[in-house]
C-alpha cells in the first residue's frame, strides 16, 4: 500500500526510480511523483496512473544521480497532483515520501500552524515533511539524520519514509515503523523500495530495516542505527527473484498469467516437503513447534481477504483431520477485541504479503499474551514471518496481479500439508488415509491443467452475464470458502456486488435476491454435500435464478438441470478447493475484462495493505 523507491549512486536516479514505481505500482496508482536532485530538489508529481507522471515529465530536466519517489494509495486527501508524494516543506528544505498514516498529524500540524507553517496539501506526509524542517532548524549542530530522529519521536502512526535535505544533498535518510523498508546494495550505490521488486534487478543483496531502523546513506557509506541512536549492525541477505517473474511473461494481464502459473506454483509450495516415495511430509520450518501444534488445545487462523478465506479451508482440514478445535478470525477484528488466548494455543497467520497490517498487529497482541505464533507467508523475509515462531513459506513467487490467485492456492496447499502432517502425528488419522492424501496433492497441479483447460467454455459464458448487477457464489464444506473466494474475485476486479454463501443458508435470506437477473454460481463437485446442493440448485431454478455449476466431468443429471456448466476433474474433498477455485478465478477475470475494468489494478484496491 503506497510503494516507495530511493536511488543514491552514479547513475541517472530518474531511469531507476520511474522503472522502481512501475514495479511497485500493485501498491497503490492513483497518483505518483518524483523528486530528483543534483544539488537542488526538482519535484515532479501527477494525479492517475505512472504513464501520466511519465507523460508529464517528458519535456522536464531529469538529470541527477540522487532521487526518490512514491506511487500513492490515497489515506488522508483525494487523489490528486497537490496531495501527491513527494511532500515538501514550507521552506523548501526538506523533501519526502512515506508509506503508512501518522495518526497524530492533526495535532502535530496545529502545533506547526502555531509557529506559521501553512499546508499546500490534506496529508499527514505534509506535516512530518514540515516537522523535520522544523526541527532540522532548531537544532544547534543541524543534520538531517538528527532532525529525522527527533521528528520521528513525535509520531505515532506507521511510516517508511526516505527524507532528502537541500543543505545535505549527497545524503539520504531511511526509516521505518510497521511500513516495509529494503536497502539494495550495489557498487558505491545504494537502491531502496518498498519491497525487493524495484531494486532485484540491480542487485541481489538486500538489507531489510526493522521496526524503528534509521538508515543514512551516502554513495559510499551506508549507516544503520535504531531512532534512540544506537547503533545497529546491518544483516544483508541475499533475495533471489528472477526479473522474468515480474513480467507479464506474454500474457495480457498479471492475473492471467498467475492463474495460468497455479500448476507450478502448487507444486512449487509442497515440492521438497513431499518425500519422493509420496510416504511422509517434512515440514522443515514447524519441526520444532510440532509438539505443541500436535497437542494445541486450539488453533486460532488469522488472516484478511483471500488469506482468510485459505484459513477457512484450513479450519475444515484441521477440524476434519486433527481433531482440533479451530477458530478463523478476520485479524481485523481480532486485534481490537479482547480475545480469550488459553495456555497452549497455537495462532496460524496467513498472508501473502507478509506485511498487512492488520495481521501484523494481530499476531503481536498474540504473542504478548503467550500464543505460538506461526506464519503462512509468501514473501519471504517480511514483516510477519520475523514476528512468528516458525512458519512455512508458500513460495508462490511475486504476485503482482492485485487480485490473489495463485497466492491462494499455494496457501491452501501449505495448509493442507499442515493439516495432514499434525494428524499423522498426532495419530488421528492412519498410515493409508495420510497416503492417500498426499497422492491426492501430488495429483493437484495435473487437475488444475484440466481445469484451466476449460478457459474458451469459460469466457463464452462470461459473455452471458458480464452485465450481471449481483451474482450469488454457493458452496458447502470444503467448498463453501471457494465460494466466498470466487464472490470476493468477482466483485475486485469487475466490480459486481457478488455474496458468497454456505448454500444451506441460502434458504434463511439471500434466497431473496432470486430472480432471472441472477446468476448464482454454484460449486457441486460430487462430494458427500453434492445432493444437498443439487437440492439448493433447484431452489434457485424454481425461481428463475440462472446457475452456473462447477461440476465434475460426466455429471449428465446437473448438466441438463443448469444454464451453463463448467467441468473440473473429480478429486479427493479435502483437496478440492485447489481446483475448484480455477474456473471462478476464470470466471471473474473473463467478466472484468468484458467490462473493460483494469484486473490486474481494480479502482480504490492495493496490494499489501499496510495501513489500518
Ligand atoms: C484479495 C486480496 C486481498 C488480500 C488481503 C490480505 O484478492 O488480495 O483480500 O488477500 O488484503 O493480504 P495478505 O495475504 O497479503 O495478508
Amino acid at each position: 500500500m503506497c510503494g516507495i523507491v530511493g536511488y543514491i549512486g552514479k547513475k541517472n536516479a530518474y531511469n531507476i526510480l520511474i522503472n522502481g514505481l512501475k514495479r511497485l505500482e500493485y501498491r497503490g496508482y492513483d497518483s505518483s511523483g518524483i523528486a530528483l536532485s543534483n544539488g537542488t530538489t526538482r519535484i515532479y508529481k501527477k494525479q492517475g496512473k505512472i504513464s501520466n507522471l511519465e507523460d508529464f515529465v517528458a519535456d522536464k530536466r531529469v538529470d541527477g544521480n540522487i532521487g526518490i519517489a512514491h506511487t500513492r494509495w490515497a489515506t488522508h486527501g483525494e487523489p490528486s497532483d497537490e496531495n501527491a508524494h513527494p511532500h515538501q516543506s514550507q521552506n523548501g528544505k526538506i523533501t519526502l515520501v512515506h508509506n503508512g498514516i501518522i495518526e497524530n498529524y492533526a495535532i502535530l500540524k496545529e502545533r506547526l500552524e502555531e509557529k506559521g507553517y501553512t499546508f499546500q496539501s490534506q496529508t499527514d506526509t505534509e506535516v512530518l515533511a514540515n516537522l523535520i524542517e522544523y526541527v532540522y532548524n532548531k537544532i544547534d549542530n543541524r543534520s538531517l539524520e538528527e532532525a529525522v530522529r527527533l521528528s520521528l519521536e513525535k509520531v505515532v502512526g506507521a511510516y517508511g519514509i526516505i527524507v532528502m535535505c537541500d543543505d545535505e544533498p549527497k545524503r539520504l535518510v531511511a526509516s521505518r515503523k510497521g511500513s516495509p523498508l529494503v536497502i539494495g546494495v550495489g557498487d558505491n550505490e545504494y537502491y531502496i523500495g518498498s519491497d525487493a521488486t524495484p531494486l532485484v534487478e540491480y542487485t541481489n543483496q538486500m538489507i531489510y530495516l526493522q521496526d524503528f531502523n534509521i538508515a543514512i546513506i551516502e554513495e559510499n557509506s551506508f549507516t544503520l542505527k535504531t531512532i534512540q541512536n544506537n547503533p545497529v549492525t546491518p544483516e544483508i541477505k541475499r533475495v533471489d527473484i528472477q526479473v522474468d517473474q515480474l513480467d507479464k511473461g506474454g500474457y495480457e494481464h498479471y492475473m492471467l498469467k498467475e492463474i495460468y502459473e497455479q500448476p507450478t506454483t502448487i507444486e512449487q509450495s509442497f515440492k521438497g516437503r513431499i518425500a519422493v516415495d509420496g510416504k511422509s511430509i517434512v515440514l522443515g520450518g514447524l519441526i520444532d513447534v510440532m509438539p505443541q501444534l500436535v497437542k494445541a488445545p486450539r488453533i486460532i487462523i488469522l488472516g484478511c481477504g483471500t488469506s482468510w478465506h485459505a484459513g477457512l479451508v484450513a479450519e475444515y482440514l484441521i477440524e476434519t483431520y486433527c481433531r482440533i478445535p479451530v477458530e478463523v478470525e478476520y485479524a481485523s477484528e481480532f486485534r481490537y477485541r479482547t480475545p480469550v488466548i488459553n495456555k497452549g494455543d497455537v495462532i496460524i497467520a496467513v498472508s501473502q504479503s507478509g506485511e498487512t497490517a492488520d495481521t501484523l498487529a494481530a499476531i503481536k497482541k498474540a504473542k504478548e499474551d503467550g500464543a505460538i505464533i506461526i506464519g503462512v507467508c509468501n514473501v519471504v523475509g517480511s514483516s510477519i514471518p520475523r514476528e512468528t515462531h516458525a512458519g512455512v513459506y508458500t513460495h508462490a513467487g511475486v504476485e503482482i496481479g492485485v487480485a490473489s490467485t495463485k497466492a491462494f492456492t499455494a496457501q491452501v496447499t501449505v495448509l493442507t500439508l499442515m493439516a495432514i502432517q499434525i494428524a499423522k502425528e498426532k495419530g488421528s488419522i492412519d498410515q493409508s488415509e495420510y497416503e492417500i492424501l498426499i497422492q491426492e496433492i501430488l495429483e493437484v497441479p495435473n487437475k488444475v491443467r484440466v481445469a484451466l483447460s476449460k478457459e474458451d467454455k469459460i469466457k463464452s459464458i462470461s459473455d452471458k452475464y458480464s452485465d450481471a448487477v449481483n451474482a450469488l457464489y454457493l458452496g458447502r464444506g470444503y467448498l463453501f470458502p471457494v465460494a466466498l473466494e470466487g464472490a470476493l474475485k468477482l466483485k475486485e476486479v469487475s466490480y459486481i456486488h457478488a455474496e458468497g454463501y454456505a448454500a444451506g443458508e441460502m434458504k434463511h435470506g439471500p434466497i431473496a435476491l432470486v430472480d432471472d437477473n441472477l446468476p448464482v454460481v454454484a460449486v457441486a463437485p460430487k462430494d458427500h454435500y453434492y445432493e444437498k446442493v443439487v437440492s439448493n440448485i433447484q431452489e434457485v431454478k424454481a425461481r428463475k435464478g440462472n446457475v452456473i455449476a462447477v461440476l465434475n466431468e460426466g455429471d449428465l443429471n446437473l448438466k441438463e438441470m443448469v444454464n451453463d456448466f463448467i467441468e473440473i476433474p473429480s478429486c479427493h474433498p479435502a483437496i478440492s478447493p485447489l481446483v475448484a477455485v480455477i474456473p471462478l478465478q476464470l470466471l471473474a477475470y473473463h467478466i472484468a475484462l468484458n467490462r473493460g475494468c483494469d484486473v490486474d489494478q481494480p479502482r480504490n484496491l492495493a496490494k499489501s495493505v499496510t495501513v489500518e
